[in-house]
């Protein structure tokens, strides 16, 4: 039996795997660090990219040695302002903003039986997924209200295989951030990265786009590992 045979679920992270809202999420972190003095920078940038709305704040605090410069208050007030930024910039996404690949990809897996669902962090994470039209692929998803550990714990993608009814040894994860990946590794789940192969050199194996992504490119790629 091949790795690929015991393999029954995906799951997959949605900013920067299903849509590019990673880069929106970035905008509107950017336009805070402006506003509390911490520069801005693609490490800055990257290091946030999977990272909760509260964790993603104080990184952006410390990176601009401002860790104790906020209250509680003033800080839920930065993030709430980041989020209002978030929801305006993604309130015309259609279904043309699918990353390449992936509408046909969920369409395969479906049809080859495999149970899907979604581990992002965001709390917008739905609203996306709806905008996008592709709710109907994932009618089990994580709350990340529910969760008391963000990536890169894997918390997240064990409770995805557990919605699933699936060990995680049967599931494949799929991330563009480097703590998705270790969220994922840690879980015990097969971690796909998208994006930079050195940057995601902990993964499983790496396409550097969306487009790569299909059922037959992870199989050949997984006879390479067995
Ligand atoms: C995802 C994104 C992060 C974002 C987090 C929380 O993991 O990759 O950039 O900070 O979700 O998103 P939210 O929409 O709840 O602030
Ligand atoms: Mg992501």
């Amino acid at each position: 039996m091949s790795l690929f045979d015991q393999i029954k679920g995906f799951i997959f992270d949605v900013d920067g795997v299903i849509t590019d809202t990673a880069r929106f999420h970035s905008q509107a972190w950017h336009a805070i660090a402006d506003q509390v003095g911490t520069p801005w920078s693609d490490d800055l940038a990257n290091r946030l990219r999977g990272i909760d709305r509260m964790e993603s704040l104080e990184i952006i605090l410390q990176a601009g040695g401002k860790a104790s410069a906020y209250t509680k208050a003033q800080k839920e007030e930065l993030a709430t302002k980041k989020n209002e930024h978030y929801k305006e910039l993604i309130a015309g996404l259609t279904p043309d903003d699918i990353l390449p690949g992936i509408r046909e990809f969920l369409t395969d897996l479906k049809e080859h039986g495999y149970q899907m669902s979604i581990a992002s962090a965001s709390h917008n994470a739905p609203a996306v997924l709806h905008s996008l039209g592709l709710d109907e692929f994932f009618p089990k998803i994580v709350d990340p209200g529910t969760l008391s550990q963000g990536k890169p714990e894997p918390e997240i993608f064990l409770k995805a295989a557990a919605i699933l009814d699936l060990e995680p040894r049967q599931c494949v994860g799929i991330e563009d951030a480097v703590a998705g990946i270790e969220a994922i590794d840690a879980a015990g789940e097969l971690s796909i990265g998208i994006g930079d192969k050195e940057a995601l050199r902990a993964a499983t194996m790496v396409f550097p786009s969306t487009s790569q992504l299909s059922l037959p490119n992870i199989s050949k790629q997984l006879l390479g590992v067995a």
